[in-house]
């Protein structure tokens, strides 16, 4: 006979949580039984003792076993997921799902709505007239079978202890825990059912780890899970100290996803986009297939305008445009060496792109542009960061946050690689 509160009392002393309590413990708040408090106390604990890599899978696994496993493994090609851990103009699942689709496996993604001042995939996709994010598991099956490309919404039934829990560190000051984020991302990747997975760990002001021992802890931590679960895992660790690319905002980032899928767009985007295409292709088995290629020659585009018709949208209609655009300009001549995300980020929420609760609407049309990125040389008075609104009264806001947020000097001081680590699973070449 378990109790919550022996539960509670091995994690705030230090001990090492039994499979049985760990499986026991995340059925029964998911039931009810275990009440929230308790649940938050154990949170707590949680984050301040920390779980062994062992608990943290099982404390997985519970998860997943809390709802349904969608076994989109079984559809006629490999799958492979990615996932991104957030930041600011990270709209890479846009052009790398079609082209990795378009280069022979089948990707699902499983994506969310945008909270705070990173953006969520489902938000940008409908910027798209006619979109639908909502797929049955059939339709998503379906899908993957005739374009090899889905984004759509989660079902309801995955991971279900995942989402109470979730709720219940955002109110209780418990979501900073290695082992509670590592284990609420892989709880849904792996209810999903694919082969692989490729995670892209955002590293910097405009993420959730803000340094590369911290996003090293998470990398590991998520492709530990992954390999105990079976799931073919690797993790790239990426900068987000700027934003990527120059679009932040729903419907500016799909037009920059789509100028990446004609065989433009901006280069740290294609980087990325690359990057991942290559780590997922060869989970999927399939590394002698170049999506440079797929990129160039059209196969990619092709694939994303399969993609949208498939769940509704017109991949030729126009996109939503602000009325109100504001220009911020260099105040003087050099080299622009700051840019910071998270300032960019704040920015493009305070002008609408971003909702402060789960039930705000979304502006699709709002966002921040930059037109200089670090390492560019500017002109005084040249136009640096456009702020797009069909809410002028939001501007003022948007420049306080965007104050001290850039920096101009005489020489370029800032040579960070957008690609900072490798972390594979053990055994796998790094
Ligand atoms: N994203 C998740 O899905 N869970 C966390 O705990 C943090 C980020």
């Amino acid at each position: 006979m378990h109790s919550a509160v022996d539960v509670i009392r091995v994690k705030r002393d230090g001990g090492r949580l039994s499979d049985e309590q760990i499986d026991w413990v995340v059925d029964a708040y998911t039931r009810g039984q275990v009440a929230d408090e308790q649940m938050a106390a154990l949170a707590m604990a949680v984050l301040l003792r920390g779980m062994t890599p062992e608990e943290t899978a099982r404390w997985t696994a519970a998860m997943v076993a809390s709802g349904e496993v969608l076994a989109l493994g079984s559809v006629g090609r490999p799958t492979v997921d990615k996932h991104s851990t957030g930041g600011v103009g990270d709209k890479i699942t846009l052009p790398l799902t079609p082209l990795v689709a378009a280069c022979g496996a089948a990707v699902p993604q499983l994506s969310g709505r945008g909270l705070g001042h990173t953006g969520g995939t489902l938000d940008k996709l409908e910027s798209i007239p006619g979109w639908r994010a909502q797929l049955s598991v059939a339709e998503v099956r379906a899908q993957l079978d005739e374009v090899g490309a889905v984004v759509c919404a989660a079902t309801e039934g995955l991971a279900p202890a995942d989402r109470k829990l979730y709720a219940l560190r955002d109110v209780t000051g418990t979501v900073e825990s290695i082992p509670l984020i590592a284990s609420s991302i892989m709880s849904k990747k792996i209810a999903e059912g694919v082969q692989s997975l490729v995670l892209d760990v955002k590293c910097g002001s405009g993420a959730f780890m803000k340094d590369l021992d911290q996003a090293r802890a998470l990398a590991t931590a998520l492709v530990e899970i992954g390999s105990a679960s079976g799931l073919r895992t690797s993790a790239l660790i990426t900068d987000m100290s700027v934003p990527l690319g120059r679009a932040v905002g729903n419907a500016l980032e799909v037009a920059e996803a789509v100028d990446v899928l004609r065989g433009g767009g901006p280069p740290d985007v294609v980087e990325l986009t690359l990057a991942l295409a290559r780590e997922m292709l060869d989970h999927a088995g399939l590394s002698e297939v170049d999506p440079a290629a797929a990129l160039a020659d059209g196969r990619a585009h092709d694939s994303w305008r399969r993609m949208i018709e498939a769940q509704g949208g017109d991949p030729a209609a126009e996109l939503p445009r602000a009325r109100h655009i504001d220009v911020i300009t260099a105040p003087r001549a050099g080299v622009l060496t700051e840019l910071d995300a998270f300032a960019v980020g704040i920015a493009a929420w305070r002008l609408g792109a971003g909702r402060a609760r789960k039930e705000d609407d979304v502006d699709h049309a709002a966002g921040v542009l930059c037109l200089a990125k670090p390492g560019d040389s500017v002109a005084a008075g040249q136009p640096l960061l456009e702020l797009h609104t069909d809410r002028p009264e939001t501007v003022a806001a948007a420049r306080e946050a965007l104050q001290g947020a850039y920096e101009i000097s005489d020489a370029d001081r800032r040579s960070t690689p957008l690609i900072l680590d490798r972390v594979a699973a053990k055994g796998e070449p790094s």
